[in-house]
């Protein structure tokens, strides 16, 4: 049975481009960045040219992206490097005071947890609310800024719903208000159009793995004069803000799948817009279907549709069954079988968010494989409906 992925959000494969570009390396070119040598200079060079091609897409410095291993570690290091480093320089912050951050309440769970663990030791969070789109609204931003906050993070791109915030805005009430802003763009990232200059960001989170790079390399762009505090110590690489050997074939593929993203952003987007909006529209043709997240303002190759009195898990497995990959939301915490706090976050009952369902379609998605998706749920729909004990 031929396969059918549609969960491009979660992983992409690695583009056969970007593995041609990474192959030497691994073999040859395998020198440590830090080698005074000929071994190590050739790696230093790869890694300078690589840095200089992500800090292009964004319109940054190369002297302004830090390499990391994920998006998880960058959300780590914005926050709590950020909070972390007030707490040592601000003057303001050396007493009983708390310095105070803000977030939305459908950020990722590396964003949330690493709240939570800020929370325990000292400082004030505040998880500010969304529309029924999951849209954050720039007015509670700025209601939020109180003379104690340090920093605003506020993704991009919604990993479960597609959303697109309205960063442009927030971006400008934190720089009006003389606030740090953080946005975790993992799912944006080489997808749609980002300019940390027009867009006010001081910091801002990538992962490779999420647009046709390798597995264990991010970034995380940090604008030059932002004060954060390392949380990995040792050699002092990447200019002593993340310490460890740098990995230089997978930092060549986020390079190289940054290029090809880059080449084809316009083009791809079009095309995936297009099959999202044909998906969108027979999938809400089954009775009861409800899309989730923005109708418009939304990512390229996001569908979230709710479906009530079935269970998305179920679901998920009998789509399996027909060889078509989907999710329920995100892959991290799709196995836990609580309802999503994103989808509640905008006004979904629990059973409703039982019922979701993530097509995020990407680079190999075709024509075809939408038809036969759409011939293939409605009866797996109906079929679950009828098992269903929940009748709502
Ligand atoms: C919005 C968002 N942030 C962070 C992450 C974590 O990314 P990584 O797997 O690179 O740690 C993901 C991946 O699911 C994501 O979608």
């Amino acid at each position: 049975m031929k396969r059918i992925y549609f969960d491009y959000a979660a992983t992409t494969p690695v583009d056969k481009r970007v593995l041609k570009e990474m192959e030497p390396y691994f073999s040859e070119k395998f020198g440590n960045t830090m080698s005074l040598h000929s071994f190590g200079q050739e790696a230093k060079l790869a890694l300078d040219q690589s840095r200089q091609v992500l800090a292009d897409l964004i319109n940054a410095k190369p002297n302004e992206i830090i390499f990391t291993s994920s998006a998880t570690e960058s959300n780590n290091l914005a926050l709590k490097g950020v909070a972390l480093a007030t707490r040592k320089l601000d003057s303001r912050f050396h007493g009983n005071d708390n310095a105070h951050i803000v977030i939305s309440s459908i950020e990722h769970p590396c964003i949330m947890e690493s709240a939570k663990w800020l929370a325990k030791n000292g400082f004030e969070i505040t998880k500010l609310p969304v529309d029924k789109y999951g849209r954050v609204n720039p007015k509670d931003v700025e209601r939020a800024i109180t003379e104690k906050t340090i920093l605003v993070s506020v993704m991009h791109a919604s990993n479960e719903i597609g959303t697109i915030e309205p960063i442009e805005e927030i971006g400008k009430i934190c720089r009006q208000k003389g606030v740090y802003f953080h946005t975790d763009a993992s799912q944006s990232f080489g997808k749609i159009p980002i300019d940390v200059e027009e867009m006010n960001i001081d910091l801002l989170t990538a992962s490779s793995h999420k647009m046709y790079g390798p597995k264990g390399a991010g970034l995380l762009y940090v604008r030059n004069g932002v004060k954060i505090e390392p949380i990995l110590h040792g050699g002092g690489q990447e200019n002593g803000m993340r310490s460890s050997t740098v990995n230089v074939p997978a930092i060549v593929g986020f390079a190289k799948a940054t290029e090809i993203c880059k080449a084809e952003m316009k083009r791809e987007g079009v095309r995936l817009a297009k099959l999202r909006d044909k998906l969108i529209k027979g999938v809400l043709k089954i009775k009861g279907a409800k899309l989730n997240g923005d109708p418009r303002n939304r990512l390229p190759n996001n569908i979230n549709v709710s479906f009530p009195s079935i269970e998305g898990e179920s679901l998920i497995i009998h789509l399996d069954l027909y060889g078509i990959a989907c999710s329920t939301g995100s892959a991290c915490s799709s196995a836990k079988l609580e309802p999503s706090y994103v989808l509640l976050a905008i006004g979904l009952k629990p059973e409703e968010a039982h019922g979701s369902l993530r097509i995020s379609l990407g680079r190999q998605t075709t024509e075809k494989e939408i038809g036969y998706f759409l011939k293939v749920l409605p009866k797996i729909v109906e079929k679950l409906k009828k098992m269903s004990p929940f009748k709502l």
